[in-house]
């Protein structure tokens, strides 16, 4: 304190009347007085083993916005690591049938690699998930251009999709799980789509180690929706090589075959009898290269199949079990499909997370969704969002092991 004057001498207080003060003071405290705590106990092994969230710094955007990583971990020991900055999930630590912990799911090795992301890799993806033919579709006889980022067509929301935007976070601790709500207002007009969507994805993990994401969004104008989450998965632990040893079991009846630029041609097609039917367990590597037209075009698989349900609500789209680990995935959504696709563009280029370089097939995506392109096809369930509407969907990976 300045000229070392006292607290009393400071607000103009006697030497007297600061006494009387004091002992007041000290009386008021001494009879209001409770027994001090007991010191705390140690922690017990259950509370030890609680789900916890933590924040530190992730990195820095060239427009100075700092953003962070969130890491949750929950009472198993299963971790999952995601930034606000596009939701990237970065770290995916789940146990195998021994109990090693392993990352499973791909990544780049810095922040500023993340700043590009070619593949997307486990971020939130919007405000249209997968493409839109010839960057264009209308709603109610008004035409609405997109940026085209995919040859002639619009992918994943455009060239600033909700993948590259900065999320406010808000994350939550809770009994039974933990996890972070993430929430962005997308502009009218934003990547050319009508309406200021309100959006949130809440990402929790629990302690069943079920990794969910809800997606809610509103609109003030119609507009098309189609939110997802684009994590690439290697269930034998990222950097351990290809996916072809997985064996994946898809619940759907139909699929929706492509044209060259990956649009869908509008049509359901039935499994049977093609190298799409994956009803009984598959090893993807006796499909990859099959000769069928349809994946010879896709370099593999990329292609959305229609989720077989009987009523609306969450339904089992797939399930992925790698015989190595024994570690096992599976996909429920209230979508009305998922894309399959089996890391097709991947092609050694990219500063992986594991040192190695990603080869093509290194990991595979179970993305949630509409249908690609349904802002054009009428026949398919639509996206279109009107206001007064609210977007809900959920989708729950499940780990286990077998
Ligand atoms: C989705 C698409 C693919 C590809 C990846 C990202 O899965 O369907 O064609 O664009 O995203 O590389």
């Amino acid at each position: 304190m300045k000229n070392g004057s006292s607290p009393g001498r400071a607000s103009g207080l006697t030497g007297r009347q600061w006494l009387a003060c004091l002992l007041v003071a000290s009386t008021l405290v001494g009879c209001s007085q409770e027994p001090p705590p007991p010191p705390k106990a140690p922690p017990t092994p259950e509370e030890k083993s609680k789900n916890t969230i933590s924040k530190a710094p992730f990195g820095t955007l060239p427009d100075g916005t700092a953003v962070d990583l969130y890491t949750m971990v929950n009472a198993n020991g299963m971790e999952v690591r995601a930034s606000n900055y596009g939701g990237i999930i970065t770290a995916l630590l789940v146990p195998d049938s021994s109990g090693k912990v392993s990352d499973i799911t791909l990544g780049l090795k810095s922040f500023d690699d993340y700043l590009k992301n070619p593949p997307y890799f486990g971020a939130i993806i919007g405000r249209y998930g997968n493409r839109i033919a010839k960057g264009q579709f209308k709603i109610d006889g008004q035409t609405y251009k997109l940026p085209k980022n995919d040859g002639a067509n619009t992918l994943h929301g455009g060239l600033k999709g909700f993948d590259k935007v900065v999320w406010q976070a808000e994350p939550f601790e809770k009994e039974d799980s933990v996890g972070v709500i993430f929430t962005y207002t997308s502009k009218d007009g934003e990547e050319g789509f009508p309406g200021n969507l309100q959006t949130r994805v809440t990402y929790t993990l629990t302690d069943k180690n079920e990794l969910s994401f809800d997606y809610h969004a509103t609109t003030d104008k119609p507009t098309v929706v189609n939110l997802t989450q684009h994590a690439y998965f290697n269930l034998a632990g990222d950097g351990s090589g290809d996916v072809l040893g997985h064996e994946f079991t898809i619940f759907a009846n139909e699929y929706t075959p492509v044209n060259k630029g990956l649009i869908p041609t509008g049509k359901i097609e039935p499994v049977t009898d093609t190298p799409f039917d994956f009803r009984n367990k598959v090893v993807l590597g006796s499909r990859i290269n099959d000769t069928h037209p349809q994946v010879k075009l896709a370099g593999g698989f990329d292609h959305n199949f229609v989720i077989r349900r009987k009523e609306p609500g969450l339904a089992l789209a797939a399930r992925v079990s790698e015989p190595s680990t024994r570690r096992v995935m599976e996909v429920h959504t209230t979508e009305p499909g998922v894309q399959f696709y089996t890391g097709n563009f991947l092609d050694n280029t990219l500063a992986a997370k594991p040192g190695k370089p990603y080869a093509k097939h290194s990991g595979f995506c179970l993305e949630t969704q509409h249908y690609p392109d349904s802002p054009n096809q009428p026949e398919f369930p639509s996206t279109v969002l009107r206001p007064g509407e609210e977007y809900n969907s959920r989708t729950v990976y499940t780990f286990s092991v077998r």
